[in-house]
């Protein structure tokens, strides 16, 4: 710990804090008299289609109080700040769900039900390294980011419609700051890292397939369509891996340009040699 840290003004991250700071909000600034319209078997699948979004928020909360150590042992400061908006966030979002539940008089999944997903987010809360848990937590973003999307179309006056609005823009931060933390360290990253990244992305893809499956029934009842949802998820991925600099290909790329720079200078010293 360092008692008097050197906060810049123009770190992105403490602008990041700023911003999550300012964003705060409560569920009393909604009117929770708003009908949700559902009949039974709407309000039974509806019920199950959020509980691996409600796993999520309850565990990126929990997470959060994780990662915070790693922040701390690697002397970042601003990422400490941050991630205290972070888990006040999550945490709300986690108790708004509880209360969704509880005002439709329905129960989420139970975890066996959802063995993949609770996998999942055990593997991401016993990951030792930030990098893993940032990645893990982004994608978490991302899936949550288009659930709350199709809720918000698809029940757009409701209460959950407008909490849906509401927590994208809490998640759109969260996003801004895994994307702002990994792709900063890009260049110093070792590719086993890259790949080890890469390797995740692809399990819990695969991890959400199995689920979706098992809830599209469900989906369609409430009118929300699982496999779209999916295919936007796979694409906000490729985007994020893109935009942090993580692809395979630009790093094949990269690496054989720098292969042909370290011939070129090998070929120059010899040259030099061979003439002197
Ligand atoms: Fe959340
Ligand atoms: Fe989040």
């Amino acid at each position: 710990m360092r008692i008097y840290p050197d906060l810049k003004e123009d770190d992105p991250i403490l602008q990041l804090f700023h911003k999550g700071v300012k964003g705060q909000w409560s569920s009393s600034e909604f009117d929770w008299e708003i009908p949700f319209h559902l009949d039974e078997s709407e309000a039974n699948a509806f019920a199950r289609v959020l509980t691996p979004v409600y796993l999520g928020e309850q565990t990126a909360m929990l997470g959060a109080s994780t990662i915070l150590p790693h922040f701390v042992q690697a002397h970042e400061t601003s990422a400490q700040l941050y991630i205290t908006t972070f888990m006040l966030d999550e945490a709300r979002h986690f108790e708004m769900l509880t209360k969704v539940y509880r005002l439709l008089g329905r129960k989420p999944l139970e975890l066996r039900d959802l063995r993949e997903m609770f996998r999942y987010h055990y593997r991401l809360l016993k990951s030792k390294n930030r990098l893993d848990w940032l990645f893990g937590i982004l994608i978490s973003d991302l899936f949550a980011k288009n659930f709350y999307g199709a809720f918000r179309k698809t029940f757009p006056d409701t209460l959950f419609g407008k909490l849906s609005t509401r927590i994208i823009l809490d998640e759109a931060r969260h996003q801004a700051f895994a994307e702002h933390y990994i792709g900063a360290l890009r260049d110093e990253m070792p590719h086993e890292v890259r790949d080890r990244l890469l390797e995740m992305r692809d399990d819990l893809l695969f991890i959400m397939h199995a689920m979706l499956k098992k809830l599209q029934d469900d989906a369609s009842i409430v009118g929300i369509d699982g496999y779209g949802i999916l295919q936007e998820l796979t694409h906000d991925i490729e985007k994020k891996v893109h935009i942090m600099g993580l692809d395979k290909e630009e790093r094949e790329l990269s690496l054989r340009a720098e292969e042909e720079e370290e011939h070129r200078l090998l070929r120059e010293i010899e040259a030099k040699n061979t003439s002197s």
